[in-house]
């Protein structure tokens, strides 16, 4: 089978995650269920999501010297993934998510301090350069400090690599920015926040997509939660509908779309076949408690594929 290689450049942070049946309104305390500590960060789960789906992936990510970081450094240990290009900064803290989950409906809230991986340098980024040219795919989200994603984002494009850009969490970017990658992957909120609009069904879809592709996005993969995921492209768009689960913990359902949609671009399958995969991979995250260890293996994917 065709596995080109993948690298995800962006985020670690250790989640530490609270249940309780209901979110707290500002100013309120609720007594929670359960509390849970473990590695998280939109780079990580999608490169985690990858490896578990099969495939071949490289992780960049940047942690502190502190148990936080040991944690992302045992973690992959421990998934068999490759170590060799995570960087440690002696001076700033391993990046932290502060998550609730609601019991009852799955939904969560998060607030995501970057910590290290906020601090990448112009020479680290550069020091990745002959990884980024043996790969085919560079994932990235927004996570990490703008100017190294940037430097990657130009590195990528002059070597012709696909870049696919999760622009999670959600913020506007420079069409500078968005004219450079091959496929942007936002959810409903975060294509909002790229296009100035509200985005809630699949008509605000097609026309946010269609205002990123004018952009000079070359693709744009919507997802929208429950509703499935709008992709379009220059030639065409069609909305995939979500699997249907019973989802306990929503929380990194993204990232595990992401993390299955390259696998399968890496595989040699088009873009609307990825997003079918990627929906997979999403669905049965949601199954499982947890961000990065609710990631799917490659044999639950294909036994629900069957
Ligand atoms: O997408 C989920 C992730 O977002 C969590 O793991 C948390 O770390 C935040 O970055």
């Amino acid at each position: 089978m065709q596995k080109d290689k993948i690298v995800v450049f962006g985020s670690f942070v250790v989640d530490l995650t609270s249940w309780a049946g209901h979110l707290p309104v500002a100013g309120e305390t609720v007594k929670g269920s359960m509390f849970k500590m473990g590695p998280g960060g939109k780079g990580s789960n999608q490169a985690v999501a990858v490896h578990r789906a099969g495939g071949d992936v490289t992780m960049v990510t940047k942690v502190g010297d502190d148990v936080f970081g040991r944690v992302a450094l045992d973690f992959y240990k421990n998934e068999g993934m490759n170590t060799d290009y995570i960087f440690i900064d002696k001076k700033t803290g391993t990046g932290s998510a502060l998550i609730m989950v609601d019991e009852n409906t799955g939904q969560n809230q998060i607030l995501v301090v970057s910590g290290a991986c906020d601090t990448f340098t112009p020479e680290e980024v550069d020091s990745t350069e002959s990884l980024i040219d043996a790969a085919k795919i560079v994932l990235l989200q927004l996570e990490i400090n703008m100017d190294a994603i940037e430097r990657v984002v130009n590195m990528a494009h002059a070597k012709g690599k696909t870049i696919v850009l999760n622009t999670a969490p959600a913020q506007k970017l420079p069409d500078s920015l968005l004219s450079k990658v091959d496929i942007v992957t936002p959810n409903e909120i975060e294509a909002g926040a790229l296009c100035d609009m509200t985005v809630e069904n699949e008509q605000d879809a097609r026309k946010a997509a269609q205002i990123l592709l004018d952009k000079g996005v070359r693709n744009v993969v919507i997802t929208l939660g429950k509703n499935g995921v709008f992709v379009m492209t220059p030639e065409k768009h069609e909305l995939i509908p979500a699997k249907k689960v019973k989802a306990v913990d929503t929380t990194g359902a993204g990232d595990a779309f992401n993390g299955g949609f390259v696998t399968a671009l890496a595989e040699g399958k088009d873009i609307f076949e990825a997003a079918r995969f990627g929906n997979i991979v999403g669905a049965l995250s949601v199954t499982k408690i947890g961000t990065a260890p609710a990631m799917p293996y490659r044999d639950e994917i294909d036994s629900f594929v069957q």
